[in-house]
């Protein structure tokens, strides 16, 4: 660190005009290079990115990034680059001051050299920060006024991470102590959080979780020799959607997004208006918040076509089922798409709870068919689940893996059973969860311990969000699949019986206004015939039951996971951990259930399942796979080592 940064400083007191030319990915230590220059010259091509991303690895800017550039764009539109790791693209960066001049990707050689003659002749090439609005000035370069940002940059930070992410919180440490005073003092302090961060276990676990969306963004989704042939593999160029419906009409919209012509086809003539309106408002958005010109979204938009005829779909390479969750139905529709496309499309359905080899029992081809089940909503959740039936092809698998990943999705190879791998392991956790509200626990208590872990949202929270009606199907799905150990909990069955539906209804666990959560719906209580427990406020014991609602809804995922692994629903520990990650928000600080469940070692996860097996039930019998690794004495990832992505 302190080699790069001497090497910097060079740079940065040479006696002439420094000017740094930038075209593509400028990010990190580049940018860092860039920050120590006088002047940025960047290109406004769709490939110049900027950022300063260590902070999503659990480190910081350490080469003089987070000394240089506040004092160069200000404080709080340096915050903004710092504490969340984000790319900006050139006009961004020249709007903020970080970029003096941008200019035409052609030619930008000459560019520079008349940037650099107007400096020579004195032109004012000041970025536009001194262009500052007068407020905006007060609170970058007055001492009260960087009290305030920083004081509420930290209760974001706060209020978004939970506190499990040192970096941000260090990089304010180091804003509040040396922004306004010297640049020697502010590197060195740079230097020495550097130097913590980079040994702690969550810049490991944030650097392990990067290796592995790496791979799977390398990955084809096949093994060994597959994966060289799947070099071979189509191209798909226009997709066709069945079922017009929330999903249907999310994976239209994100397809449409990203230059794939879409033809949505559904049964109903409303359903593809409200579809195609749909994508229309997720376009707008993306208008609004600059992620889109308007020809952008307009030409996306015109990507969309829809209606109830078969015939749309004879250009499609691809084409994704969303229709009714029913087996006979969805066969019956499989079969007449089959007969309706070309001999090359690739069929996939995107059903949460069907069995895919069953639904390929329906088809001429089942190589070309496979599961591609995309998270709710579609647009925001980051997991595909690439379901490999017994009969699918090598060829199908990469095809839709490729696709995934042309869409901006992580994939992740699974086999075919109930819940395939997300909603399989996170079944037993929300059953948990209504376990343990029924013995003694608040709803708040429970959630707020699961988010205290790092979770995203406590299990109520996803269950209201999920709906209350869909989750109790998924969790009847898993039962009926899995055995006893998934019976559902009766607080949940009881709750689906209410009318109740989750966020989607106003009421669940939790109230909600306009789609906002507004706390514990205090009425949940004695409608379930609960008694709000008393003993979680104020009690001696409240650390003691913490613990044990910890243990149990993270045990419950663990113990799920080996027999997961076990039943060769996926491949690999990484798998596992990357597809929960981006499934469930599982925390990344974690490095990923598995990789969390390996620093207990399975010694010590057969311990305390075994202490639960006896005292809570028969749910938490050690999957049999637990008992091996403890016996043979290796951890899930030195067992089930594999790469995600293969
Ligand atoms: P939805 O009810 O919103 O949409 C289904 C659409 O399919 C409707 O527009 C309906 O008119 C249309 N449809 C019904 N029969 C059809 C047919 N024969 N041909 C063409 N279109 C037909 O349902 P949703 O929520 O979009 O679910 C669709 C599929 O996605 C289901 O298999 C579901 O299990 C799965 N899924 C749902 C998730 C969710 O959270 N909603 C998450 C992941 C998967």
């Amino acid at each position: 660190v302190l080699e790069g940064q001497r090497i910097y400083n060079v740079l940065a007191s040479l006696p002439v005009p420094t000017v740094a030319a930038i075209h593509g990915v400028c990010v990190g230590g580049g940018l860092e290079r860039s920050l120590a220059c006088d002047h940025r010259v960047v290109t406004d091509s769709e490939k110049t990115k900027l950022s300063l991303p260590e902070v999503q690895l659990g480190i910081l800017p350490a080469w003089g990034g987070t000394t240089r550039l506040p004092r160069l764009v200000g404080l709080q539109a340096a915050l903004d680059l710092l504490l969340t790791g984000r790319r900006i693209d050139a006009r961004k960066a020249e709007r903020m001051g970080l970029a003096s001049a941008v200019v035409p990707s052609a030619g930008l050689d000459d560019a520079v050299r008349t940037f650099i003659r107007s400096l020579q002749s004195g032109s004012d090439v000041r970025p536009r920060r001194a262009r500052r609005r007068l407020l905006s000035r007060v609170l970058d370069d007055t001492a009260p006024g960087r009290w305030v940002v920083l004081r509420s940059a930290r209760r974001r930070v706060m209020a978004t991470t939970g506190g499990h992410y040192p970096a941000p919180l260090r990089i304010l440490d180091i804003l509040r102590e040396h922004a306004g005073g010297s640049v020697a003092e502010s590197l060195a302090a740079e230097a020495r959080a550097a130097a913590q961060l980079l040994v702690s276990p969550v810049c490991k676990n944030l650097v392990h979780v990067f290796h592995l969306r790496e791979d799977a963004r390398k990955g084809t989704g096949l093994e060994g020799s597959a994966a060289a042939a799947a070099t071979q593999a189509r191209p798909v160029e226009a997709i066709g959607v069945l079922g017009a419906g929330v999903m249907g009409g999310g994976i239209g919209q994100l397809a449409a997004a990203r230059g794939i012509p879409v033809y949505l086809k559904d049964i109903r003539h409303e359903a593809i208006t409200s579809g195609l309106q749909h994508a229309r408002s997720l376009f707008d958005k993306a208008v609004e918040r600059r992620r889109m010109t308007p020809l952008e979204a307009q030409q996306a938009q015109e990507r969309i076509s829809g209606g109830v005829e078969y015939h749309g779909l004879s250009q499609a390479d691809l084409v994704v089922e969303a229709i009714v969750e029913n087996m006979e139905v969805k066969k019956a529709v499989l079969a007449e798409t089959e007969a309706s496309v070309t001999s090359h499309c690739v069929l996939a359905t995107n059903t949460s709870s069907l069995s895919v080899n069953e639904m390929a029992a329906a088809l001429e081809h089942p190589e070309r068919f496979c599961g591609m089940h995309f998270f709710n909503p579609v647009h925001r959740m980051p997991l595909v689940e690439v379901v490999r039936g017994d009969r699918t092809s090598d060829e199908t698998v990469t095809t839709v893996y490729r696709l995934a990943l042309a869409l901006g999705k992580i994939p992740v190879v699974v086999g075919d059973g109930p819940g395939f791998l997300v909603n399989r392991i996170l079944g037993p956790y929300l059953n948990e969860a209504g376990f343990l509200l029924a013995e003694f626990a608040s709803v708040e208590e429970i959630d707020r311990v699961a988010r205290a872990f790092g979770m995203p949202m406590g299990p109520f929270r996803l269950i209201d969000e999920v709906g209350i009606d869909i989750s109790r199907h998924a969790g009847a799905a898993l039962h009926e699949g899995l055995g006893d150990r998934l019976s559902p909990a009766p607080l949940l069955i009881d709750v689906a019986r209410t009318k109740r539906l989750g966020r989607k209804g106003g009421l669940g666990f939790y109230r909600y206004e306009r789609g906002r959560a507004k706390g514990v719906d205090p009425e949940v209580y004695p409608e379930l015939a609960l008694v709000k427990d008393a003993r979680a406020k104020g009690d001696a014991r409240i650390e003691e039951l913490r613990t044990s609602i910890r243990r149990r809804l993270v045990l419950a995922m663990v113990n799920e996971a080996a027999r997961a692994l076990e039943d060769g629903i996926v491949a690999s520990a990484p798998a596992v951990d990357l597809a929960m990650i981006m499934g469930t928000g599982f925390p990344p600080f974690r490095g990923g259930l598995l990789r969390f469940a390996d620093t207990l070692h399975p010694r010590g996860l057969l311990d305390r399942l075994h202490a639960l097996h006896e005292v809570v039930g028969r749910r938490f019998e050690p999957a049999p796979l637990l008992v091996r690794l403890a016996r043979e004495d290796r951890t899930f990832y030195q067992a089930f080592p594999g790469t995600v992505g293969a």
